[in-house]
Formats: C-alpha cells, sequence, structure tokens
C-alpha cells in the first residue's frame, strides 16, 4: 500500500514555493537513502518489525536535536515502511482542545499522526493527549458548572510522532508517555555530509567535483538541510556562469552568502566578536548575547550555539557562554595569557 499523507497547511510551509517543491525531492524516502543516524534507524527498525508481528501499531517516538538534522523526513519514512498514512500537524497549529479532537477523532486504525514541534503545544491540550497515548481514550468535558459532564470515547489505535528542537521545553509527563523510544537526533559526519551532497546533486541532475562535494560539507555545520541549501544556490551560480559545481565555484558563492571556511555565518561570527571584544571572551548570559547583537534568543540557542559548541568555538559554563582559544584563533585574534 502506498500511503497517502494528508498534509494540514501551514502559512510559512505555502509560502516556502519553490524550495519547498526541491525540499520534497531531495528528502529520502527509504531507510537506504536515508543517510547516518544508524542507531536510531536500527531502533526504529526493530520497532516496526515487532509491532508488526504482534499486529498492532508501533509505539509513540519523540525525536528531538537542532533544526535540519532530519526529524520531519524520518517521520515521513517511518510511515512510507510501515504502510501508514501520516497525518501531519504542528503544536502551534493545535490551538484549541477541539482542534485536536477533531484531528484525534478522524484518525484510521493503523494510522500516524506527527505533531512537529510539540514544544509549542499549549499545557491544557497536553492533559487531553496523554490518556490519548497512554490508553487510546479521549476524554472530553462538555458544558459548564455543576452541568459540566465528561464523554470519554475510544480511539482508533495509533502512533503518535512528535518532533522539537527544544526537548527542556517538553513537560516530563509528556516526554515518560513517548514509550517507543526519545530519539535525539546527532549531527552528521563530514562523509555522511558529502554522501548526501553526491545524492542530492545526482536527483539536481547538476554536475559536481569531487572536491566541491568536500569543500560544500566542510561548511554545511554538520546538518543535511544546510549541505543542500549550499549545493543548491552553488548549482544557480554555476548555472549562470555555464560552468559544472567546481571548487572555484563553491568558493565564490560562499563568499558571496558570507559564509566562511568553518561554515560559520556573519551572525555565528557577530556572536563570538560580541562575547570576545565586548566581554572579554566571557562568561557573559544569552540575554546579554541577545541584546548587544540584536539578535532573538532563542534563535541563538537553538541555531547558532549548538554549531559553535560543536566546533569547540564556544563553552556553555553555568555563569555564561564562554568563547574558545579555538574561537580567537578562528577570528584571528590573539588568546589573552591568564595571569
Ligand atoms: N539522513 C538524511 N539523509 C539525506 N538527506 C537528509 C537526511 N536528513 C535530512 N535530510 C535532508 O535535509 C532536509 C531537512 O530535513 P528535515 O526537514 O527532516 O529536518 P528537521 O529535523 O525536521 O528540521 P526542523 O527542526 O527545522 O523541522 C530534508 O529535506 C532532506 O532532504
Ligand atoms: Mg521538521
Amino acid at each position: 500500500m502506498t500511503p497517502n499523507e494528508t498534509t494540514i497547511p501551514e502559512p510559512e510551509n505555502l509560502l516556502r514555493g519553490n524550495e519547498k517543491y526541491l525540499d520534497n525531492a531531495l528528502r529520502p524516502s527509504t531507510w537506504g537513502d536515508y543517510i547516518g543516524q544508524e542507531i536510531i534507524k536500527e531502533n526504529l527498525k526493530i520497532l516496526l518489525t515487532a509491532a508488526k508481528a504482534r499486529g498492532q501499531t508501533p509505539e509513540h517516538v519523540l525525536f528531538y536535536g537542532p533544526p535540519g538534522l532530519g526529524k520531519t523526513t524520518l517521520a515521513h519514512l517511518l510511515a512510507k515502511e510501515n504502510g501508514s498514512e501520516l497525518k501531519v500537524t504542528s503544536g502551534p497549529a493545535i490551538e484549541k482542545v477541539g482542534d485536536l479532537a477533531s484531528l484525534l477523532t478522524n484518525l484510521s486504525p493503523g494510522d500516524i499522526l506527527f505533531i512537529d514541534e510539540i514544544h509549542r503545544l499549549n499545557k491544557l491540550i497536553e492533559e487531553v493527549l496523554y490518556p490519548a497515548m497512554e490508553s487510546g481514550n479521549l476524554n472530553i468535558i462538555i458544558g459548564k458548572g455543576p452541568s459540566a459532564r465528561t464523554i470519554q470515547l475510544d480511539l482508533p489505535p495509533f502512533t503518535l510522532i512528535a518532533a522539537t528542537t527544544r526537548i527542556a521545553l517538553l513537560s516530563s509527563p509528556l516526554r515518560s508517555r513517548f514509550s517507543g523510544g526519545t530519539f535525539r537526533l546527532e549531527f552528521y559526519t563530514d562523509s555522511e555530509i558529502e554522501n548526501i551532497i553526491a545524492r542530492s546533486a545526482e536527483i539536481l541532475d547538476t554536475e559536481i567535483e569531487k572536491d566541491a562535494v568536500k569543500e560544500i560539507a566542510k561548511r554545511s555545520r554538520f546538518t543535511p538541510r544546510i549541505a543542500n541549501h549550499l549545493l543548491k544556490r552553488c548549482r544557480d551560480f554555476a548555472q549562470v556562469n555555464n560552468t559544472d559545481i567546481t571548487l572555484d565555484t563553491v568558493f565564490k558563492t560562499l563568499k558571496l552568502m558570507s559564509i566562511d571556511e568553518a561554515g560559520l555565518s556573519y551572525s555565528d561570527r557577530k556572536i563570538l566578536d560580541v562575547i570576545i571584544n565586548k566581554f572579554s571572551g566571557g562568561p557573559v548570559g544569552l540575554g546579554t548575547i541577545g541584546a548587544a547583537t540584536s539578535e532573538e534568543e532563542e534563535t541563538i540557542e537553538e541555531i547558532n550555539e549548538p554549531y559553535l559548541i560543536q566546533l569547540g568555538f564556544l563553552e556553555r559554563t553555568p555563569r555564561g557562554r564562554v568563547a574558545t582559544k579555538k574561537a580567537y584563533e578562528h577570528l584571528g585574534l590573539m588568546f589573552p595569557k591568564i595571569l
């Protein structure tokens, strides 16, 4: 059975237009095409096979980790491999208890419900989700005051897949209900990213030199979405200049994009620069960094910090963020000697 996917449209998805279409084209749809995250894949395969053997729906799973590492892709893949229909929604799209109730009661047996950005689900709605996840019941209160009564509906067996970039914002009762497992997506290795770029170039029907693949990979923040994004921009540059994607194309394209040889963007460099030059290398709090760089705290925490920490340019201490010797060296600055 080919799974049909029902997407509840969200303005930002509709707005992304062409880029969105390309994202879908590049999105792996078999376990084999999904490169890396081997341990997660192994766990999920066991979860699906065991549930199938018991004639049950797989248990609920939660994916978390920085943006662009493949959480949504995994949800689609899991549904496809399980032959299930995937219903897609997100935390902010479920505004009222009634929204969730109608989503749940419209599920068919064996469906998979994917809730993206689950950390943005409001607490009242979370409470309705608990019994639905645990025992397949939906408890709805009808009426107000003394005449209010609860009706209980039995839901068809379903699997909930949730994704978040901010696991710390999830309440522990919610976290504990993902009985199938909670999986943290890791940054990819350079060679995994190289494989992803080579695969995407083939799908886009673009010629790319080997050292160009390596150079894009090096600057991709260990993240498939960025790798595909940089590849697409290099392809545009090559197309306009009537060449294949060569090392020179990559250098020129990324220079235009202000992405340096370590993959740092303008805002990454600004953050390091502020910590080093305004606050003597730190420690300095996130709020202060946000104010000094005019970047949103949430963006710094979600996008910039994980990569800077992964590169060893930034450390998180109880007293705030500290720039490391490597960060000074990268910016061409002298690391102060401790007296
Ligand atoms: N393991 C992988 N192998 C190949 N391509 C991948 C892999 N993971 C992700 N991608 C590519 O990266 C893109 C981004 O992945 P995805 O949308 O699943 O990330 P995400 O973790 O859901 O991000 P966000 O937190 O922003 O929602 C996908 O369109 C896909 O093309
Ligand atoms: Mg996603």
